[in-house]
């Protein structure tokens, strides 16, 4: 698209808008299982509309926008409420889980720069499960991860691997409550009692499970400690995006003791403009988030998350049960809430992913890494609970039917393709693939199977640098061609 020599009509722009959506995948039947975080659409149109009433103001000044100053105190205030934070916590609103999780880091170093200056070369631990966020933190203040094992049944935090891994220049553990891929959720109290004893600080990610573990231990679920409240944990990301269902743009970062927030806080004077002091990543930035997720937690409330929070609960144990009982799938650890993995045994299961897709269901595939085979994972929420028994008809239909297929089998590269492969250069070996796998297109194909077979196979490392190619090469593609992946 060339810049437009003249304005447009915006009716027809909005509905150009809406049609560019046909190839996005079809989340409002209920089918997806990642991704989205739906209440339904009269909470949409709350949080749509309070959104749309904050886009103009800039949360860049409180002092000119107190209103955006204000709604902030009360998201995170909530939040605190929520996780049982001690007197004097705090926190900020910050954009996402990504933004939360690296401020928390960049927290946990300065605070080391400023309390313990023997720490020169800072280090963080955290288990092999942990959200890449965190990694993305490292790279870009600065931080060395050192990554620790988890159990291989129940995909947990193993707190002596973690405890042997803390040297003098730890600054921080970390834990999942729960974790993206499985669902499950870290020894919370074990790790927070190391924390205390090496004197260091521990950040739990309740991305995902801060807006739904609450109310699931409130309907009397088996829920480990995990909040603001359990001793040693001192710092805590918490979306509002995910299951408090607010407009995305919307997480937290809070702390336990609040005087560890001022490590986050960037400020800058000396130029010849306007003073800059910014608690987060961003400078200027639409209050629309903060009022998307004000209203989410206003209108929904503790009486409708615990309605949502049941139905979910209902619709992912029948899931969970539905699981270990089909042969050929093996559910992985022993998740309590709504975010599931399950790995095929026997035949393919990123084949048993493009059967899904076909049948219009959309479930997430995750590589092997670790104790962890490659796998499905599914994100529950209310809006599929009325499609879960359709879902499970189809998955156990697709999964006899792949079983009994002997083209479904896995077929892993020999290590000679694999270590060709690796050598190659990432452009090469993209444009390899895409001719072998697309005709050259570079669209995305309809079986992604022969793909995640290779990636899968693939050390992670040399994987990474195929997907930053694809990811930069996608972007670049002239306007309209993503739809045709
Ligand atoms: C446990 C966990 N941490 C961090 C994140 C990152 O959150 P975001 O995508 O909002 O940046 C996620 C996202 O799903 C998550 O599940």
């Amino acid at each position: 698209m060339t810049f437009p020599k003249k304005g447009r009509a915006a009716d027809a722009l909005l509905a150009e808008l809406e049609a560019r959506k046909a190839n996005d995948v079809r989340w409002q039947e209920g089918r997806v299982f990642a991704y989205i975080y739906d209440a339904g659409a009269e909470a949409m149109d709350v949080v749509k509309k309070a959104y749309s009433a904050f886009l103009t103001e800039n949360g860049i000044d409180p002092t000119s926008f107190p209103s955006a100053l204000e709604l902030e105190r009360d998201v995170i205030a909530m939040a605190l409420d929520l996780q049982n934070a001690p007197p004097g916590a705090k926190g900020s609103f910050t954009t996402g889980g990504t933004e939360s999780i690296l401020l928390s880091v960049k927290t946990a170093r300065d605070h080391a720069r400023a309390t313990k200056p023997h720490i020169t070369a800072p280090e963080l631990v955290l288990p092999e499960t942990a959200h890449p966020a965190f990694f993305k933190a490292c790279a870009y203040f600065d931080v060395k991860p050192v990554i620790t094992p988890v159990d291989p049944e129940s995909f947990t935090a193993l707190p002596g691997a973690m405890a042997k891994a803390i040297t003098d220049q730890t600054i921080m553990l970390v834990g999942s409550a729960p974790s993206y891929a499985h669902g499950v959720i870290d020894p919370i109290a074990a790790i927070g009692q190391m924390a205390l004893k090496a004197g260091v600080l521990f950040h739990v990610d309740c991305c995902v499970g801060g807006m739904y573990l609450p109310f699931i231990r409130k309907l009397g679920a088996d829920v480990e400690a995990f909040d603001l409240s359990t001793p040693g944990v001192t710092q805590m990301s918490l979306d509002f995006h995910k299951w408090g269902y607010a407009a995305k743009g919307a997480s937290s970062v809070l702390y336990a003791n609040g005087e560890l927030r001022k490590y986050q806080i960037f400020a800058w004077s000396g130029w010849t403009g306007y003073t800059i002091v910014n608690p987060t990543i961003q400078s200027g930035r639409s209050a629309g988030p903060i009022a998307g997720a004000w209203a989410a937690l206003n209108f929904i409330g503790e009486d409708g998350y615990l309605r949502l929070a049941r139905i979910t609960q209902d619709a992912s144990a029948k899931m969970c049960a539905a699981i270990r009982e089909i042969e050929g799938l093996k559910l992985l650890g022993n998740p309590p809430g709504n975010l599931l993995a399950f790995a095929a045994e026997g035949f393919d299961i990123f084949a048993l992913a493009d059967a899904m897709k076909a049948k219009g269901w959309f479930l997430q595939a995750q590589f092997a890494h670790g104790p962890s085979p490659a796998n499905l994972h599914v994100s529950v929420g209310p809006a599929n609970a009325p499609h879960i028994d359709a879902m499970l008809d189809d998955l156990r239909a697709e999964t006899a039917r792949l079983r009994a297929d002997p083209q479904y089998r896995v077929a892993t590269p020999s290590e000679d393709e694999i270590a060709a492969i690796t050598a190659m250069e990432p452009a090469d070996l993209l444009d390899a693939m895409e001719s072998m796998f697309t005709g050259g297109t570079g669209g995305m194909p309809d079986e992604m199977r022969p793909i995640n077979t290779l990636m899968d196979a693939m050390p992670f490392e040399a994987r990474d640098r195929i997907l930053k190619e694809y990811i930069n090469r996608l972007y670049a593609k002239p306007a309209g061609a993503a739809a045709d992946t």
